[in-house]
C-alpha cells in the first residue's frame, strides 16, 4: 500500500501544483496582508494551521482548533486543504504519515517539522504538570485552544493573555466558531511595556497556587532583556512548584527566519524575531546555564534537530520555581 500511496501521489501532486499555488497565495495574503489589516498577529496563523493539520491527518486530537481555523478572517483553510490534499489522500491510502505532517524520527526533525514536534512535545509535558497545577496561564496565547480541549475537564483556572487587539480578535473568532470561552480569564498585556503580574492579579490570579504557565512560540520575538523579566518575573511571583514552559530557539534557526522574503513578511506585521541561544556547541549546557543564571531549576527538555550535525534549532523546556524569591 505505501508503494501504491507514491504511484498516486507523485502524478496528483504534479497536477496539483498550480491548483496549491492559487490556494497557497490566497492563504499567504490573508495571514499576512489581513493580518496586517486588522492588527493581529500572522506567525500564529502558522501555528493553528500546523495543528490543524495535525487533526485532519489524525495526528493529535484538536476539534476546536478545526472550528476556530476555519472561522478566523485571516486565514483560508480551503488554500490549505488545496495544498495538502494530493498528501491527505496518499495518507488515507497507505494509513501513514510522511513529508508534511509527519512525526519525525526523535533528533531528526527539520524546520518542517517545527509546529508539529513542537507542539507534542509541549502537549507531553502539559498533560504531566496539568495535574499537579491549579492555574494555567498562557503567555501569547495566540490561537491555541488548549483551554478549550482536555483543559476544560480538569478543574483548573486557566488565563490567556495576548495583546489587546489579538484577544478581540479571538473572542469574537471564537464566538463565531461556536466555542464557549465563559471559563478562559483573557488579560491583555504588552509583554514589553506592562508588568504580566499586576494584571494578572487584578483578574483574579493567585500567586500562591501552583501554576503552569505557557510560554509557547513567544520568546523569539522578544529580546534577551524581556524574555530575561519575564522568567524574573515569575520566579518573584510564582508559587514554589509553579512551571515556565517555554521554546528557546537556536541562533542558526533565528538567521534563517531572519533574513529576505521571511523578514519582510515577519516586519509587516511587527513580527521580527531577536532572541536566540548558541546550541552549535554543548547546548544542554548553553540551555541550562542560561535558565540557571536566572535561578531557575531546569526540568524536563527535548531539543529538536539534535541529531544533526549543526547543532539543534529550538529546545522545549520546562522551567521550575524551585525555591522562594
Ligand atoms: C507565534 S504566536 C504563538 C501563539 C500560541 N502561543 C501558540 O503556540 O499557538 C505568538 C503570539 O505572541 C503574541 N505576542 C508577541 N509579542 C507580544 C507582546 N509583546 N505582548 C503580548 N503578546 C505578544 C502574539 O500576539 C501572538 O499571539
Amino acid at each position: 500500500l505505501t508503494l501504491l500511496s507514491w504511484v498516486i501521489y507523485i502524478p496528483l501532486q504534479i497536477l496539483f501544483v498550480p491548483i496549491a499555488l492559487v490556494g497557497g497565495s490566497v492563504l499567504a495574503y490573508r495571514q499576512i496582508i489581513v493580518s496586517k489589516r486588522l492588527g493581529v498577529s500572522q506567525t500564529a496563523i502558522e501555528i493553528i494551521n500546523g495543528r490543524w493539520a495535525m487533526h485532519v491527518f489524525d495526528l493529535r486530537d484538536d476539534e476546536p482548533t478545526v472550528k476556530l481555523a476555519a472561522t478566523l478572517p485571516n486565514n483560508y483553510i480551503f488554500g490549505l486543504w488545496l495544498c495538502l490534499l494530493p498528501l491527505w489522500v496518499k495518507y488515507k491510502i497507505s494509513g501513514k504519515q510522511a513529508l508534511y505532517p509527519r512525526v519525525a524520527a526523535a533528533g531528526a526533525e527539520t524546520v518542517v517539522d517545527l509546529v508539529i514536534a513542537r507542539t507534542l512535545q509541549f502537549d507531553r509535558i502539559i498533560d504531566r504538570v496539568s495535574s499537579q497545577v491549579e492555574q494555567f496561564v498562557i503567555l501569547g496565547a495566540g490561537y491555541d485552544t488548549r483551554a478549550y480541549g482536555k483543559l476544560k475537564q480538569v478543574s483548573i483556572t486557566c488565563f490567556e493573555l495576548d495583546q489587546t487587539e489579538v484577544q478581540q480578535h479571538k473572542l469574537e473568532s471564537l464566538q463565531s466558531a461556536g466555542i464557549s470561552s465563559e471559563h478562559v480569564i483573557f488579560v491583555s498585556v504588552d509583554f514589553t511595556s506592562e508588568s504580566m503580574f499586576e494584571k494578572l492579579i487584578l483578574a483574579g490570579f493567585d500567586p500562591a497556587k501552583k501554576t503552569l504557565f505557557l510560554w509557547e512560540g513567544v520568546s523569539l520575538y522578544l529580546s534577551e532583556a524581556q524574555v530575561r523579566r519575564t522568567m524574573q518575573d515569575v520566579r518573584q511571583h510564582a508559587a514554589v512548584g509553579s512551571v515556565l514552559l517555554a521554546d528557546i530557539y537556536g541562533e542558526i534557526f533565528i538567521k534563517f527566519a531572519n533574513k529576505g522574503m521571511q523578514k519582510k513578511a515577519l516586519d509587516l506585521t511587527d513580527e521580527g524575531l531577536d532572541f536566540s541561544l548558541d546550541f552549535s556547541t554543548d547546548f544542554e549546557k548553553t540551555l541550562s546555564t542560561f535558565i540557571e543564571s536566572e535561578d531557575l531549576k531546569v526540568g524536563e527538555s527535548y531539543f529538536l534537530g539534535h541529531k544533526s550535525d549543526k547543532g539543534p534549532y529550538v529546545a522545549v523546556v520546562e522551567m521550575i520555581v524551585d525555591r522562594k524569591a
